[in-house]
């Protein structure tokens, strides 16, 4: 099976999770280094303190890129590194690093793909003025943008504005898993909104500040939202956590209004957000492309004997599950390509983020083998291949994650790099994935 000729074969990362160095060339403190500072955050009291030590061990990271065959890679930028005091006074060694990076990618023959926002708020907004809740953080959000691409926007074509609002919102605000760590629904869909602000506010900047080639978008995670059983309790449910969670997003920016069911079943709650006349446009300025974020599907059904709309996850207990517990679901990502397409129509998609964790070890001869990795990758990539053969412009896949990396709450026994990292010595050993992958990418498939 052969990918189109273009194919961008890519690999993500993001800033906090691999770069480390977090009080070098004044960077400023991000809500996940406060975050992590408070015992039980994060799994072993971990934190992204030193991580991948990526801001010194770039150039080799970039050696290994090349020696993968990828054509395209994927990272963020942390904002505290950029403004330290989250608007304001620059911190010209914060862009240094990153012009550097990218320098070395284009060198390479690595396209760049910029993520401004992969969850490192500027501790400052938060203090200040309660981040997300506020749309002040979006006003800020625009501006970060603006000093950004003015320095990259010569060499940088492809810009994400945000990785998944949905994860922010929800484990950011709503339960509290990830930073900021707040338990406060009113406040989680007033983020929500502040958020999408933020991305329309950002993309004429990106716009302007780029050449004819600049291609801007947003990744959202979305996955397919499916009943346990047919009956029409768990359809409701199924259709309300689908609406939370993807429509919520693709018709707020695609079609230019929050989907009603969900509107009103928050007003109904007194949960809406705050709106102002205006904003609607703003949000659904159009794009270049979506960048999708997929690894399982989420399978509801309402919880017994509750009113109505209250629901909860359901295990398949048969199925394959990855170390998060995700499963194993490689159709969900042809039936998500296919179904944004039709309902959609956006002009390209990408396939920002897809991977799995395992319990990965190194082997007596020095490898490591990941069979189930490959696997999964393999099985996936062939449903986004079925999507293409049917027409849905997938212009490119960045596996989740070039490295092993600090995984947010659960630290770093979850590793789904496709290259190994040994902690105590950070030496990088590419996985058995990592070849495998580099084969399919020289075959073009
Ligand atoms: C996504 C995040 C990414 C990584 C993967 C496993 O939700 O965007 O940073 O943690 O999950």
């Amino acid at each position: 099976m052969r990918f189109p000729n273009h194919f961008r074969w890519g690999a993500a990362t993001a800033a906090y999770q691999i770069e480390g160095a977090v009080n070098e060339d004044g960077r400023g403190e991000s809500i996940w280094d406060r975050f992590c500072v408070t015992p039980g955050n994060v799994h072993n009291n971990e934190s992204g303190a030193v991580a991948d030590d990526h801001y010194h061990r770039y150039r080799e990271d970039v050696q290994l890129m090349q020696e993968l065959g990828l054509n395209a890679y994927r990272f963020s930028i942390a904002w505290p590194r950029i403004l330290p005091a989250g608007r304001g006074q620059v911190n010209i060694a914060g862009l240094d690093f990153y012009d550097r990076l990218v320098d070395a990618l284009l060198a390479a023959n690595i396209e760049p793909f910029v993520t401004l926002y992969h969850w490192d708020l500027p501790q400052v907004l938060q203090d200040e003025f309660g981040g997300w809740a506020s749309r002040d953080t979006a006003t800020a959000f625009a501006e970060y943008a603006d000093v950004v691409s003015r320095r990259l926007g010569d060499r940088v074509d492809n810009w994400i504005t945000l990785n998944e609002p949905q994860v922010c919102v929800y484990c950011g605000h709503e339960e509290g898993i990830h930073a900021p760590g707040l338990r406060d629904s009113r406040l989680a869909w007033q983020a929500s909104h502040s958020l999408l602000l933020a991305h329309g506010m950002a993309v004429p900047v990106l716009r302007a500040n780029g050449g004819t080639h600049t291609n801007v978008g947003i990744t959202l995670n979305l996955a397919p939202v499916h009943p346990a059983t047919t009956i029409d309790e768990d359809q409701f449910v199924a259709n309300m956590v689908d609406g939370g969670l993807n429509r919520w997003y693709l018709d707020s920016i695609f079609r230019g209004s929050y989907p009603n069911d969900i509107l009103n079943l928050l007003e109904y709650k007194g949960l809406a957000p705050r709106v102002m006349s205006g904003d609607a446009e703003i949000i659904a300025v159009p794009v270049d492309f979506l960048g999708i974020n997929n690894y399982s599907r989420i399978l509801v059904r309402q919880k017994a004997k509750e009113t109505l709309g209250t629901w909860e996850f359901v295990k398949v207990e048969e199925a394959e599950h990855t170390m998060m517990d995700w499963e194993v679901y490689p159709t969900g990502l042809y039936e998500l390509l296919v179904r944004v397409h039709k309902e959609y129509q956006i002009p390209c998609l990408y396939v920002t983020e897809n991977g799995a964790a395992f319990s990965d070890t190194v082997s007596e001869d020095g490898r490591v083998h990941d069979e189930r990795r490959i696997n999964f990758l393999r099985e996936y990539l062939l449903q986004a291949h079925r999507a293409i053969a049917e027409g849905v412009p997938l212009a490119g896949y960045f596996v989740w994650s070039l490295l092993d990396n600090f995984e947010w709450a659960k630290g770093y026994q979850m590793r789904f790099g496709v290259v190994y990292v040994d902690y105590t010595t950070q030496r990088r050993i590419i996985k058995d994935s990592g070849y495998w992958y580099r084969e399919t990418i020289a075959a073009k498939g």
